[in-house]
């Protein structure tokens, strides 16, 4: 974690390059199209020449723009604003209430759900949609469980790039293909899976069809580090340190990766040290738990899972393709991962709810992981935590309604109202 930062190599554009995490061959960044490495297909990871520490952040930067949000941290990133409503700058929740039952020292809830469109995603479309206009592709696309399709479309809207994307028939909440549909993307319902529209956008990205923006694009996970800075600011600001764990739910792995890489490059600037690190525990579904198998089995390769299902349709994932950057993550933190039923994920996001924060299942997924490790001993009493919920709870309203109380019919009369409501 605390290697030292590679050579400037000559491929470098303004002290940013690409390099493939497996061989290390570097890329110009912004000369060619590329997801993954030209010789051995290896993921690729975005790299810079100067890492910034905390006070090189918001208005300590030395370049002027925005305080707050994702491009706040300007200098953790290849541009210094790119299409943006703007994202970022999410609440870290106070629960005192569940913190007390779930029995730790401190626990925090980052509501990612608060983003423009409601999801994460934005923060990695802010930045991606920036190199698309960079790369002056044509069409930007993505598979989707369906909160990358409703930040791709806001964000491709914005920029006036068409978009298209490609969905799990049947397997999609409502609310977001709402907004994929509103905002002007193209909608391609495929009968299979996550994973098989993935398969497929990628086929197509490959042909120059399309310019691909599931996290496969390293540029992606650049705007999604920026939860990692948000959480340790904000934390250090509350409690005047740094949380011991970050607890997330895993789909693709986009988000453990992208923390990590964000924490790695804090730590090589010497603004954190290595034992300030949070620990990263991942929490899958059981029905889509390949990286918690891989975690749990020792193994650096995760075996996809060809058959999934959970009602946290957003990680109904079988083949998290940021893996290889993911496990490491887990692995160097000394973080772990753990799988929860759907029952488990319903009651925590009720739970949640019990305290005004409003989350769509695959969100829910984090605080049900919490509580089965500190059931299991896994996680201690003392330490501070932060649980992040990725999604907002409008985004599936089905799952909301099934999850709450159900309404009641009333006579339209008071007296009989109230004489229901006194019952
Ligand atoms: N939570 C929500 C609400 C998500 O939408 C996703 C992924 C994840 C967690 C998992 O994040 O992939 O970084 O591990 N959704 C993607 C999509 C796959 O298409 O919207 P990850």
């Amino acid at each position: 974690m605390d290697a030292a930062p590679d050579a400037v190599p000559a491929c470098a554009d303004d002290g940013t390059w690409l390099a493939c995490i497996e061989c290390g061959e570097t890329f110009a960044p912004f000369e060619d199209v590329r997801y993954t490495c030209d010789h051995c297909d290896g993921l690729l990871e975005v790299r810079y020449a100067e890492l910034p520490t905390f006070d090189d952040f918001g208005t300590g930067a030395s370049t002027d723009g925005p305080d707050r949000g994702v491009w706040r941290y300007r200098e953790a990133l290849p541009f210094d604003l790119g299409v943006t409503l703007p994202e970022g700058d999410t609440p870290l929740h106070r629960v005192p209430r569940i913190e007390d039952i779930v029995g730790v020292d401190g626990l925090r809830i980052k509501h990612e759900g608060m983003n423009p469109s409601g999801s994460f995603k934005d923060r990695g479309m802010t930045v991606g949609v920036r190199v698309a206009q960079e790369l002056d592709v044509g069409a930007l696309a993505c598979a989707s469980t369906g909160n990358t399709s409703a930040a791709l479309a806001t964000y491709g809207g914005r920029a006036g790039m068409p978009t298209l994307v490609l969905l799990p028939q049947g397997k999609v909440a409502a609310g977001k293909i709402a907004q994929a549909s509103l905002h002007g993307a193209r909608i391609l319902e495929v009968d299979g899976n996550f994973d098989d529209c993935l398969d497929i956008v990628q086929e197509l990205a490959a042909r120059g069809a399309v310019y691909l923006l599931n996290s496969l694009n390293p540029f992606r996970l650049e705007g999604q580090k920026t939860i990692g800075f948000e959480i340790l600011e904000q934390c250090y600001a509350d409690y005047g340190r740094f949380p011991d764990r970050i607890v997330l739910p895993v789909g693709n792995a986009g988000n453990t990766s992208a923390i990590y890489k964000g924490f790695r490059e804090l730590v090589q600037s010497g603004a954190l040290d290595v034992d300030e690190v949070p620990k990263l525990t991942g929490v899958q579904a059981e029905g889509a738990a390949p990286m918690v198998e891989a975690v749990t089995e020792g193994n650096d390769e995760i075996s996809r899972w060809e058959h999934v299902e959970t009602r946290a349709t957003a990680i109904r994932i079988g083949n998290p393709v940021n893996a290889p950057k993911a496990l490491p993550g887990v692995h160097n933190t000394g973080g772990t991962a753990v799988a929860v039923s759907d029952n488990e994920i319903t009651a925590a996001q009720a739970h949640l709810a019990t305290e005004g924060v409003g989350v769509e299942p695959a969100s829910a997924a984090s605080l049900a992981g919490l509580k089965k490790l500190r059931r299991q001993g896994r996680v201690d009493d003392d330490e501070l935590v932060v649980c992040l919920t990725t999604g907002h709870l409008l985004k599936d309203p089905e799952a909301a309604y099934k999850a709450g109380g159900d309404p009641e019919p009333v006579p339209n009369d008071a007296d009989a109202i109230h004489e229901q409501i006194s019952e």
